[in-house]
């Protein structure tokens, strides 16, 4: 048994928080019956609707995909273009946490779990996203450190957390840009870094919290084991029963 609206986020259909408006709404019922308070327990024997929408309850599936470039991360695209979703072998409908571009590579989490699909992408939870970006220029420090006071991009003020140089290379004018950030808006990386005059020439997401690529080839993926679960739902501040 499980309390109602922690039921409901786990589906995949909305957040906790969401669940619990939807509840006080009175836009919930189980086995036909409005219920509006909180707390109530159910389990996959009731019949629980949200909206007018029947939830049900799939095992929860969770993998690591090494995103490769010319992939786009959706579910299904009206290009007809490969998704990420096609290089998983499952019958579940699954989802990616979070999006990369089309030409980004890198760590991208797939799953059903709603809950914690939303729990990784909401800023509030500080989740770390490092990157990795190959760029055209050479910034000087002190523009380095306006990323970490925060740039405006699309009429927002972000930061990252941490930011390092490597690689400089002054015949060719390209450098490596390490950074972390914790929101993960449209293109943010391409974009904050446009905003210090550099352009992305390529772009590659190492870690998102505590796991990386290692292990994986581009375009592999490999499952997610309890552990690292039951760590990512600790990351988002949810105590999950294992
Ligand atoms: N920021 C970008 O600009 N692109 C990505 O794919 C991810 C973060």
């Amino acid at each position: 048994m499980e309390r109602l609206q922690k039921y409901i986020a786990s589906s995949g259909y909305c957040s906790r928080r969401k669940a619990e408006e939807l509840i006080k709404k009175g836009l919930v019922t189980v086995n036909g019956n409005i219920v509006s308070e909180m707390g109530l327990k159910v389990s996959s024997k009731d019949e629980i609707e949200v909206e007018g929408n029947k939830i049900s309850r799939e095992n929860k599936e969770y993998y690591l995909l090494y995103k490769p470039r010319g992939v786009v991360t959706t579910v299904s695209d009206d290009k007809n273009r490969k998704t990420v979703v096609d290089l998983i072998e499952t019958n579940t409908r699954i989802y990616p946490v979070g999006r990369l571009d089309y030409d980004t590579t890198g760590v991208l989490i797939l799953t059903n779990d709603g809950e914690l699909a939303n729990g990784l992408m909401h800023p509030r939870n500080k989740i770390d996203k490092c990157y990795v970006a190959k760029v055209k220029g050479i910034p000087e420090s002190k523009n380095l450190k306006l990323l970490l006071k925060g740039v405006v991009v699309d009429n927002v003020k972000v930061r990252a957390s941490r930011v390092k140089m490597k690689k400089v290379d002054k015949k060719n004018n390209t450098c490596m840009i390490y950074l972390t950030i914790h929101d993960g808006r449209n293109h943010q990386v391409k974009k904050m870094l446009s905003t210090i005059g550099l352009e992305v020439l390529k772009l590659k997401r190492e870690s998102v919290s505590f796991l990386t690529l290692n292990g994986l080839n581009s375009g592999e993926y490999r499952i997610l084991n309890p552990k690292e679960i039951h760590k990512l739902y600790n990351e988002i501040g949810i105590k999950k029963e294992q």
